[in-house]
């Protein structure tokens, strides 16, 4: 509730700044005193102490006087509609909008949509150079079309400047109620939320696996200081980007999961199969989706079987294959400007080519267990309920079989099964064998 009063609250100040900015531009405009004074004069409020979510937006990406108010005049519709009145009080006797306000967009229920041109207008009036700077927010490449900060129009509109501006329901409601809006993320949602039950004393790592972790856990916790307080944003490329390599059943992907629960961010596995595989018209602003969302809301994405996306591009043989090429173009790119954290998984090291190494924070090495560790994992991956034999020795199992934590737990189960279909009794030598038996005829050797 605290949040909702500290959200208005800043609102409520940018608002009134908007207002006050809006008003200097009309005063100008109709040559009512102040002609030479500049709206630009108007500061806007200093949020600088405030925790609210459009405070924290502010700063993490270092708004200008422009953007911000870019930003405002998208959620004025939302939060003060009457605000614009203002424009059409001037003249009530002509029935006609000021040209200068640039197409505001009145729509058949009455609601006012301000455009790129009222943005141009209230910024610049007639000063050409400082109407052009707000062409420069419009611009794919800025950051709020981008990363969908704000979307423009119907895109039937001749020009950019022309077309309603709209701020991101995402940050509405995020600006508003302090909560991340829950979308429904539908079939065509190409990634699914990832979550695990196990904290960090159940994962066994190799100490140097557990260091390098670290690295990102200080990002994750102090990341936001040096981009915003300590002004690096500018000097950085944002984001923060691991490749966690090993065997399969290391724990990459529960370690990843773990992140974010320690952290208190939900993870996303993007599933990269589905990106790169279908004919889906849809995919790439599907895509686009899971980006924006990860980015407003503070989630991890999680690129899984993350090879497809290393080394050389694959020969084009078809129009498939460049579908396929595409999309990968995209997804690297995308990954590239993601202010969140992305973790990428793979088995295989050998396909990584330098170029792409360069693109990680971090590379995780993630190895097969040493017997100690296994040893550990055996240890403490049966069922409290579960009763052990007396002629089980888990230490020299562990130590005769050169098997990842995943084969491990696949053996608990197998031969905690096998003791349960037998009315529950202990668990012998002979059922852990067997168990193990079966993980290394998965893996193609022999028992
Ligand atoms: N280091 C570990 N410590 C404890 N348990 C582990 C460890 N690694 C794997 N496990 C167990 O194996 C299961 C599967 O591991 P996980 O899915 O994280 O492996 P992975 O490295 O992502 O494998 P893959 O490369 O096949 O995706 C885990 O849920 C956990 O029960
Ligand atoms: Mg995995």
């Amino acid at each position: 509730m605290t949040k909702i009063v500290e959200n208005a609250a800043d609102l409520e100040r940018e608002l009134t700044w908007f207002r006050s900015v809006l008003e200097a531009r009309i005063k100008i405009h109709f040559g009512e005193g102040a002609t030479e004074g500049s709206v630009l004069d108007l500061a806007p409020p200093d949020l600088g102490g405030s925790s609210s979510e459009y405070a924290g937006f502010v700063r993490r990406h270092q708004l200008s006087f422009v953007e911000r108010l870019a930003l405002v005049l998208a959620l004025v519709p939302h939060l003060r509609p009457q605000l614009l009145d203002v424009c059409f009080a001037r003249e009530p006797t002509v029935d006609r909008r000021l040209t200068e306000l640039g197409g505001v967009q009145l729509r058949s229920d009455g609601e006012l949509l301000p455009t790129g041109e009222t943005l141009a207008f209230i910024v610049g009036g007639d000063d050409l150079a400082l109407r052009f700077s707000v062409r420069l927010i419009l611009d794919p490449q800025h950051l709020f079309i981008r990363h969908g900060v704000l979307r423009l129009g119907g895109g039937d509109e001749v020009t950019p400047m022309k077309a309603p501006l709209r701020i991101s329901e995402e940050l509405l409601c995020l600006f508003t109620t302090g909560e991340p809006r829950r979308q429904s993320r539908g079939p065509g949602f190409p990634a699914q939320q990832i979550e695990t039950r196990v904290n960090w004393e159940d994962v066994v790592l190799h100490p140097g696996t557990r260091k390098s972790l670290e690295e990102i856990q200080t990002w994750i916790e102090h990341g936001g200081t040096l981009m915003e307080e300590w002004g690096m944003a500018s000097k950085l490329r944002p984001g923060y980007r691991s490749l966690f390599y090993g065997p399969p059943g290391t724990g990459k992907t529960m370690t990843a999961c773990l992140l974010g629960k320690s952290t208190g961010r939900e993870v996303y596995k993007v599933d990269i199969s589905l990106v790169v595989s279908k004919y889906l018209g849809e995919t790439e602003k599907n895509l686009g989706r899971v980006f924006d969302q990860a980015e407003h809301q503070g989630w991890i994405l999680f690129f899984d079987e993350a090879d497809a996306l290393f080394g050389k591009r694959s020969e084009t043989r078809d129009a498939h294959d460049r579908y396929a090429n595409q999309q990968v173009s995209f997804l690297l790119q995308r990954i590239e400007t993601f202010d969140g954290i992305s973790i990428l998984a793979s088995n295989l090291r050998d396909n990584l080519d330098d170029a792409f190494a360069r693109r990680f924070e971090s590379i995780i090495y993630f190895p097969m267990p040493r017997a100690e560790e296994r040893v550990r994992v055996w240890r403490q991956g049966f069922s409290p309920r579960a009763r052990l034999d007396g002629s089980v020795d888990l230490e020299k199992i562990a130590r005769e079989h050169e098997l990842a934590g995943g084969a491990i737990m696949n053996v608990i189960r197998y031969a905690s099964l096998q003791a349960l279909r037998e009315g529950g009794r202990p668990l012998t030598v002979e059922d852990l064998l067997q168990g193990i038996r079966k993980e290394y005829a998965k893996l193609g050797k022999a028992g």
